[in-house]
C-alpha cells in the first residue's frame, strides 16, 4: 500500500512529498523527494513495530543535518581528492565542500541537497527521477538520476539506481541510512551489533579519508568481519582505525551480486533482528558513526556517537583519481545505463 502525503515547507518553499509504503506484515517505510531520503523504517518484532534507522523529528530538520541520514548521496558519494580530476586529458575543478579542499558526497549542492521528482509510483514502490546539468558542482554531462524503492512482502527494502549521462562522467550513487537495529533510540549504540562482510580487503585512509595505499588484506586486522563478531571487538584496535576514530572504511566484496548469499549481515546486539544485504556494488563503506554526536534525533534530542551504523553500498572512493579501480566502478560512459541495486531484506529471529 502507498500513501502521498505533504508537510511542512521546504527551503524552495513548496511543500515535502512525503510517501509511505506499507506491506502486509505492517512493515513500513517512509521517505520523502528532498534528497530522495529514507527517513524511517519501522519493522514488526513480536507484534511490535521497531524504528530501526536514524531520523529527525521533523522533516524539516532531517533535510538539513550534517550527516546525511538515509540521504540519496551523488553525483559521487564518499570523497574526491583535492576535489579534482582527469578524465580523456580534460581537468576538472569540482565544488570542494570538505574542508574546502576535498568534495564530499556530490559537492554542497550534491543529490541529497535537492528536490527529487516522483516519477512513478504502484502500490509497492516509489521512483524518483532527478536531472544534473552539465557542469553540475563541476561534473562533466548532462546526467539523469533515478532511484526506486520497494517494500517487498519479505520485509525487504529495495534500492535500484539508475543514470544515463551525455559524457562520460564520475558517478557512484548510494543510499545514506544509519541502522541501529535494536531501534533507534536504544541505549545500546550499533557498536554492541555483530556484522559480517564478505570481504577481505579494505581501503586505508589519511585523516581526511582520502585513500592514501593500495587495497589491503583484512587478515590478522581489526577489519576482518568474514567471521561475524561484535563491532566493539576490535574497535579501535588498528593505527588505520584510530586515524580517523573508527571504521570510516571501503570494504571490498569478494563477490558482488544479487544471489542468494547475503554480502553483509548485520545483527541487534539482542539477537532478534538481522539485516541481511544483497548488492551488486564493488564495495560498502562502514562508517561507525564517528561524528554522529549532535545530530538531531527523532524526539528533540541528540544522538550520540555510533547511535547507527551506515553501510553504503558503491565504488571505491577516490576512484575518478584511480584508474587501476575503474573496473569496480565510479565512472559512468556516455549513453550506456547505470544500474545498481541493493536489497536491505530485514529477518526477525
Ligand atoms: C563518510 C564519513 C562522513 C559521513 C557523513 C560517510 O559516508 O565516510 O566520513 O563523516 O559520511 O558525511
Amino acid at each position: 500500500m502507498i500513501t502521498v502525503s505533504e508537510c511542512e515547507l521546504a527551503a524552495d518553499g513548496k511543500p515535502f512529498k512525503l510517501i509511505t509504503l506499507q506491506n502486509s506484515n505492517g512493515m513500513q517505510i517512509c521517505l520523502t523527494d528532498w534528497g530522495a531520503t529514507w527517513l524511517s523504517c519501522q519493522v514488526p518484532i513480536k507484534q511490535q513495530l521497531r524504528k530501526v534507522v536514524l531520523g529527525c523529528s521533523t522533516v524539516a530538520l532531517h533535510v538539513v543535518q550534517g550527516a546525511y541520514l538515509g540521504a540519496s548521496v551523488g553525483r559521487f558519494a564518499n570523497r574526491i581528492a583535492n576535489a579534482e580530476f582527469s578524465l580523456h586529458g580534460n581537468h576538472y575543478q569540482l565544488d570542494a565542500n570538505q574542508q574546502g579542499k576535498h568534495q564530499l558526497h556530490g559537492g554542497s549542492v550534491g543529490f541529497a541537497q535537492q528536490r527529487w521528482t516522483i516519477s512513478e509510483q504502484q502500490a509497492n514502490s516509489v521512483q524518483f527521477s532527478l536531472f544534473s546539468a552539465n557542469g553540475d558542482q563541476g561534473f562533466p554531462g548532462n546526467l539523469e538520476a533515478k532511484v526506486r524503492f520497494s517494500l517487498r512482502e519479505d520485509n525487504a527494502v529495495v534500492v535500484e539506481y539508475s543514470a544515463l549521462s551525455d559524457q562520460d562522467t564520475p558517478l557512484n550513487l548510494t543510499n545514506h541510512a544509519y541502522f541501529n537495529l535494536d531501534g533507534e533510540s536504544a541505549e545500546q549504540t550499533a557498536l554492541q551489533h555483530r556484522l559480517k562482510i564478505n570481504a577481505a580487503y579494505y581501503l586505508p585512509v589519511d585523516a581526511e579519508g582520502i585513500p592514501k595505499e593500495p587495497l589491503k588484506p583484512v587478515a590478522n586486522s581489526g577489519f576482518d568481519f568474514r567471521q561475524s563478531k561484535p563491532i566493539a571487538q576490535d574497535f579501535l584496535h588498528d593505527a588505520d582505525q584510530k586515524i580517523v576514530a573508527g571504521y570510516d572504511h571501503a570494504f571490498l566484496l569478494d563477490n558482488p551480486s544479487l544471489g542468494v548469499q547475503p554480502q553483509i549481515e548485520l545483527s541487534a546486539s539482542s539477537g532478534d533482528l538481522t539485516l541481511q544485504i544483497f548488492t551488486d556494488q564493488a564495495a560498502v563503506q562502514v562508517y561507525s558513526g564517528n561524528f554522529l554526536a549532535g545530530t538531531p534525533n527523532r524526539t528533540c534530542g541528540v544522538y550520540a556517537n555510533h547511535a547507527g551504523i551506515a553501510l553504503e553500498t558503491q565504488a571505491l572512493p577516490d576512484t575518478p583519481n584511480h584508474p587501476e579501480w575503474f573496473k569496480y566502478g565510479g565512472i559512468s560512459n556516455a549513453g550506456e545505463r547505470y544500474h545498481k541495486t541493493t536489497v536491505f531484506c530485514f529477518k526477525a529471529n
